[in-house]
């Protein structure tokens, strides 16, 4: 499975060339997921990338075929495997003949105290929120130019301000930052690209205690967590309707990122 990038899940390949196609990577889980179903539910066609959720994946695909036939694929892929990238990209397009947008929501996150910085996770974290979007969005731009296409990518409030104990995830996404806007300056104008930086959404999946959880509550305007239906929102908004906007990053924080 590790030296694979393949589509693993086609259904009929019926051609539907009058829907919009959109890869979204990372999406078997959590806010790609929910993005994955906002921008079905918009009309879009669906490519559900994913590394190792494939049940995960495989389930949310039969949901949403059900809703419309054909209107989902499946192309599993480790994004670090920079040099296969192009062959993902190749998959996503293959399946309905085009390629309308891509959102690079696949992200790794976990804390890397300065003295446990390791090149490992230097690659693993550079990898998934800066590297592999930079290369995806390099193969995918000859065939979102042919559709005046878009890409999102998700970023994090943390790319302006260091989360403590994360420097090598807010080097990421700030990085992340930089990429959204140079693609922009070199991709436009038949490519807009664009990012959201969420700030509380949904707690990582490793253990976060309570004590932090309320102090970033309080410090967020809103008083709340966010949803992932808040950023799916914004991804579609950026992706449909935000047609004169480009090297924009949209934050979805509740007003924390105002607060010092
Ligand atoms: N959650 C929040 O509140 C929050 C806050 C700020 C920013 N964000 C950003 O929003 C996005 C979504 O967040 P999330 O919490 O929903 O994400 P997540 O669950 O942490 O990760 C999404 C997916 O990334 C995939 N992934 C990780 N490493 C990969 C690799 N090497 N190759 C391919 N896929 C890989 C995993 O796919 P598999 O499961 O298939 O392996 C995982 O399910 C991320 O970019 C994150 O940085 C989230």
């Amino acid at each position: 499975m590790k030296d694979t990038i393949v589509i693993v899940w086609n259904y009929k390949r019926e051609f539907m060339l009058s829907n919009k196609v959109i890869l979204i990577t990372g999406a078997a889980h959590r806010i790609g997921a929910t993005t994955a179903k906002t921008l079905h539910a918009a009309g879009y066609n669906i490519v559900l990338h994913y590394r190792r959720s494939n049940s995960g994946a495989e389930a949310l695909a039969d949901e949403l075929n059900i809703l419309r036939e054909n209107s989902v694929s499946l192309v599993q892929g480790d994004l670090h495997q920079t040099d296969r990238l192009p062959q993902l990209i190749e998959g996503a397009h293959a399946t309905w003949g085009r390629l309308d947008g891509l959102i690079n929501n696949a992200s790794t996150f976990y804390p890397t105290p300065v003295e446990k910085i390791t090149e490992e996770s230097w690659d693993d974290l550079i990898g998934t929120n800066l590297k592999a979007p930079l290369f995806l969005t390099k193969a995918a731009a000859p065939y979102l130019r042919e559709q005046q296409g878009s890409v999102v990518s998700i970023v994090d409030i943390h790319a302006e301000r260091p989360l403590r104990e994360h420097p090598v995830y807010s080097i990421a996404k700030a990085g992340l930052v930089m990429m959204t806007k140079s693609m922009a300056a070199e991709l436009g104008p038949e490519i807009r690209v664009n990012g959201v930086a969420p700030g509380a959404i949904l707690w990582p999946e490793n253990e976060m205690d309570n004590a932090t959880k309320e102090r970033i509550l309080d410090r967020t305007f809103l008083k709340r967590q966010g949803e992932a239906q808040n950023i799916a929102d914004a991804v579609l908004f950026l992706l449909r309707d935000a047609h004169y906007t480009t090297g924009h990053i949209l934050t979805v924080d509740g007003g924390r990122s105002l607060n010092s």
